[in-house]
């Protein structure tokens, strides 16, 4: 997730530090790349690039760069692989006005076409650029500054913050839509951040800009404007007492439930991003003549492929063989040839597993794309092209925000197979936050009374047969209890001699295939097992289950998708009732680069 900062003062100093430490602080976001920029007197030194924020201000002496206001920015790549020329900041055509962005200008590609038509100098395809020629478009048209940012404003759609200075000029300008922004008030200073932790250190001091207001910063106040009618809106000072960690996992007690929370967010942001996205329609034609297809991953990403195999079947009437990327070595590569066409989904695009399926693949000429979280990474360089997931930094080890991202794409993917209409999904992030909201205080008594069980079981069928075995996974990675995912119908044919008094069975209805579920409970039930049913109100299922945690309404799809936030719910609860971190779990590592 890209982070910018912007600082002004009152007169020429050295702002390399303060812009070098505001960097590191926002590097918990994720990055690829960063960038600064100082104005002063007319000038704009700009220096940037590819690589970690100490690499880089040594690189180019940031730590020397002095002016009257800066900006710095972290990019993580969305629009455009990470290189010198899409790293941030960006200037304008003639070099006399410089900003910098965090978040998706889903219309980045239109506009770019648009701005080099109107004799703009576009260098790079970056959506970051895009913002600053469009002030620059109604600069050029003779309008003020205020009124052309909120006619860009109108222009750019997406959500994202932005800080733009002009050289000739002592003030910094930034405005926002869906994504997070904060102003700090200092002694002598003002700044502007995505968020709180970049500028604590700085000061306490802060105003929360709302989306659709302009912020003008001065050295020594800040003015808060309506992009509707450029009025002055009076947004009151706050003092923020809260601890930095506090600030940083922003108010959750640990970043796996800042990141459960982040989900409808993502979601959102992943849909303006598939809707803009021209490579979409490539991959589905591309999938629509293939001979078979093929979705490839290992761990939750895998688990993730499962549900799309299943969505692919369901909506699209196409077979999907979803493959852990290991046995994709032995069992299919020698089949496949240029007819075929895989998918490789991946967080991190670094898991070795995956990346020596790819190379099998590869060299058997079959067509790779990617499903990556982190642009830039080897995944994302080595396939056909990738689709991004959106998700921003995922620090917690237990993937949560980029597997509900993933379900999406793919359940994006198999509506376009189908010819549906993707509007249809808009929905999810509603219902993500109203599944949150249903589900948590009951998840947290379950889970206090299941919690000294060390064995359990977790079961769905069709779509939640996947949702099952992630949330067994889930379960198994922070609780270090054994938790086993099974085709629900599969129970009976062994697992069911373990079951015993109070022994607790998951079972997760999408709604398609309630008698079943039933059969399953009923036949764990007499036998003395607790079960926990996850799916909408059906009274059947409420008869019959000792615990219902309810779903909102939703397409059977959707249904199994939001059922797997109860279970990463109830592992998160149970492994801090257990003592432990759900963050950095023993002996596991966000990103497995070895056999
Ligand atoms: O980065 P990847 O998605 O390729 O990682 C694959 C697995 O290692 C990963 O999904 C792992 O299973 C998760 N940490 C589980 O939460």
């Amino acid at each position: 997730m890209c982070g910018i900062f912007g600082y002004v003062t009152n007169k020429e100093e050295a702002l390399g530090p303060i812009l070098i430490e505001a960097a590191e602080r926002l590097t918990y976001r994720g990055y690829d790349s960063v960038g600064a920029a100082t104005l002063n007197n007319g000038n704009i030194d700009l220096r940037k690039d590819v690589g970690k924020v100490d690499a880089v201000a040594a690189k180019y002496n940031i730590a020397e760069m002095r002016g009257q206001r800066g900006i710095t920015q972290l990019r993580w790549a969305t629009f455009g692989e990470p290189s010198q020329v899409n790293s941030q900041p960006h200037i304008d055509s003639d070099g006399d006005m410089v900003g910098a962005h965090n978040g998706n200008v889903v219309n980045n590609v239109e506009l770019r076409e648009q701005f080099i038509a109107e004799g703009m100098t576009v260098r790079s395809q970056n959506d970051g650029e895009t913002c600053v020629h469009a002030v620059e478009r109604y600069i050029n048209r003779g309008y003020e500054f205020i009124d052309a940012i909120r006619l860009a404003y109108g222009d750019l759609e997406g959500d994202y913050a932005f800080v733009i200075g002009r050289a000739n000029d002592d003030k910094l300008y930034a405005f926002k839509k869906g994504s997070g922004m904060v102003v700090g008030l200092g002694e002598g200073f003002t700044c502007v951040s995505s968020d709180l932790p970049s500028i604590l250190p700085l000061t306490r001091e802060v105003i929360r800009p709302q989306d659709g207001e302009i912020v003008t910063l001065w050295a020594d106040k800040v003015e808060v404007r309506s992009v509707k009618d450029g009025k002055l809106i009076d947004r009151k000072q706050e003092t923020v007492t809260e601890s930095m960690d506090a600030v940083q996992k922003g108010g959750y007690p640990h970043f796996m439930l800042k990141e459960i929370h982040e989900q409808s967010q993502v979601a959102r942001e992943l849909s303006h991003v598939l809707n803009g996205n021209k490579e979409v329609d490539v991959l589905v034609e591309k999938m629509k003549q293939a001979r078979h297809l093929y979705f490839i991953g290992c761990g939750t990403s895998y688990h993730a492929a499962s549900v799309g195999a299943v969505y692919f079947a369901q909506l699209a009437g196409r077979a999907v063989i979803p493959v852990l990327a290991p046995q994709f070595v032995p069992q299919y590569a020698p089949t496949v040839n240029h007819e075929d066409v895989g998918i490789f989904v991946s967080q991190s695009g670094e898991t070795k597993d995956v990346l020596n399926a790819l190379e099998a693949a590869e060299a058997r000429g079959m067509a790779c794309f990617g499903l990556a979280n982190v642009v830039g990474s080897t995944l994302t360089k080595a396939t056909s092209f990738s689709l991004p997931l959106c998700c921003g930094y995922e620090i917690s080890v237990p993937a949560t925000k980029t597997f509900t991202n993933q379900v999406v794409t793919f359940l994006y993917l198999a509506y376009k197979m189908a010819g549906l209409d993707t509007r249809e999904l808009d929905i999810i992030p509603d219902l993500m936050n109203k599944t949150l909201e249903m589900v948590a205080p009951q998840v947290e008594a379950i889970a206090k009374d299941i919690n000294d069980w060390n064995d359990m079981y977790c079961l769905g069928y069709g779509a939640t047969y996947p949702i099952a075995l992630e949330g067994a996974l889930k379960l198994k990675e922070i609780t270090y209890a054994h938790c086993e995912g099974m085709l629900s119908t599969e129970f009976k044919h062994g697992p069911l001699s373990a079951v015993s008094k109070g022994f607790p069975i998951i079972f997760v209805s999408d709604g398609s295939a309630v008698p079943l579920i039933i059969s399953g409970i009923n036949e764990v039930k007499v036998r003395g097992a607790r079960t926990i049913v996850i799916g909408e109100e059906d009274a059947r299922l409420r008869a019959n289950g000792d615990d219902l945690i309810v779903l909102p309404k939703s397409d059977p799809q959707i249904a199994a998708l939001l059922g797997v936030l109860p279970l990463q719910l109830l592992s998160y609860h149970m492994s801090v009732m257990r003592g432990f971190d759900p963050d950095f779990p023993r002996n596991l590592s966000k990103t497995l680069t070895v056999d």
